[in-house]
C-alpha cells in the first residue's frame, strides 16, 4: 500500500501563523506538523509516500524532508496543488504515483497517539472499497460526522450544525483505485471545495465502506485551539513516555 500526505491549503484559520509559512511546517512541541503524519504512516508499514503541497513555501518541505532518509524511507514523492480546491482536489493528484495500488491517506494536520497499523493490516486484506477511522469527540460538529449502526456506516454528514453521533471522521483514509473515478464525479461543495466526505459517501452509497475506532488520542492542528491542544498532547505522552522507561 501506498501512503498520501495532504499537506495543500492557505491554512487561513491560523493566519498570521501561515502569512509567512506553510501550516504544516508550523512546530508542533518538538517537530514541524508535517513529521507526524508521516511517522504514523511509516510506523504503519507504508514506505512508498507521497506529499502533496501548495502554496508559496512548497519548496520548504524539500528542504525540510530531504528524501525521507529521517523517517527510514528511500525516498520521497512530492507533488504540487495549485490553489486550495479541497482535500479531494489534492487527493486527484497523486493518481499517477498510486498508480493502481491502494492508498493510505493522512491529512498533515491530524496528529495520532497510537498507531493505525492494525487497520491498514485489515485495508490490506479488504477486497475492494474503503476504509475510515472514527474517534468518539465532544466537539462533532467541527468534523465529518459518521451515523453508524452496528458494523454499518449509514453516512457521513460535513460539519453538521446538529450532529446525528459523536463519531467524528478522522483525517486517515484507506481507498482502493477507483477513489480516482469517484472523485473525477464530483462537483463542488458550498465552500467551493472538492469535499472528502463526499467521496466516503460514494463508497457508503456502494456498500464498501469499512471503518475501525481509533485508539488513543487524535487531534487536528488546525485552529489556535487545536495547534495548542495538539502540542499539549504531545508533550504529555513523551513525558508518560519517558516516565514508563525510567521506572522500568
Ligand atoms: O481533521 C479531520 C477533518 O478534516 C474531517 O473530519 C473532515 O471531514 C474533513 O473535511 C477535514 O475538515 P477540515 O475543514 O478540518 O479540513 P481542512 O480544510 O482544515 O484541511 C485539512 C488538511 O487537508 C490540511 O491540513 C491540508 C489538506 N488540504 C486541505 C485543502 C482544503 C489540502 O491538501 N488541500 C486543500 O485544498
Amino acid at each position: 500500500m501506498k501512503g498520501v500526505v495532504l499537506a495543500g491549503g492557505t491554512g487561513s484559520r491560523l493566519f498570521p501563523l501561515t502569512k509567512i509559512t506553510n501550516k504544516h511546517l508550523l512546530p508542533i512541541y518538538a517537530k514541524p506538523m508535517v513529521f507526524y503524519p508521516i511517522e504514523t504512516l511509516v510506523e504503519a508499514g507504508v514506505e512508498e509516500i507521497m506529499i502533496v503541497t501548495g502554496g508559496r513555501n512548497s519548496g520548504d518541505f524539500l528542504r525540510l524532508l530531504a528524501n525521507g532518509k529521517q523517517f527510514g524511507l528511500k525516498h520521497l514523492d512530492y507533488t504540487y496543488q495549485e490553489g486550495e480546491g479541497g482535500i479531494a482536489d489534492a487527493l486527484s493528484l497523486t493518481e499517477h504515483f498510486a498508480d493502481g495500488d491502494k492508498i493510505c491517506v493522512i491529512l498533515g494536520d491530524n496528529l495520532i497517539e497510537g498507531s493505525i497499523r492494525d487497520a491498514v493490516e485489515a485495508f490490506r486484506k479488504q477486497e475492494r472499497g474503503a476504509r475510515i477511522l472514527l474517534k468518539e469527540v465532544e466537539d462533532a460538529e467541527r468534523f465529518g460526522v459518521a451515523e453508524v449502526q452496528g458494523d454499518r456506516i449509514l453516512g457521513i454528514e460535513e460539519k453538521p450544525k446538529n450532529p446525528k453521533s459523536n463519531y467524528a471522521v478522522t483525517g486517515i483514509y484507506m481507498y482502493d483505485a477507483t477513489v480516482y473515478d469517484k472523485v473525477r464525479q464530483l462537483v463542488p461543495s458550498r465552500r467551493g471545495e472538492l469535499e472528502i466526505t463526499d467521496v466516503n459517501n460514494a463508497y457508503i452509497q456502494e456498500g464498501t465502506m469499512s471503518f475501525s475506532y481509533l485508539d488513543g488520542w487524535w487531534t487536528d492542528a488546525g485552529t489556535f485551539e487545536s495547534l495548542l491542544r495538539a502540542a499539549n498532547l504531545v508533550a504529555q505522552t513523551k513525558k508518560h513516555t519517558e516516565t514508563l522507561e525510567s521506572v522500568a
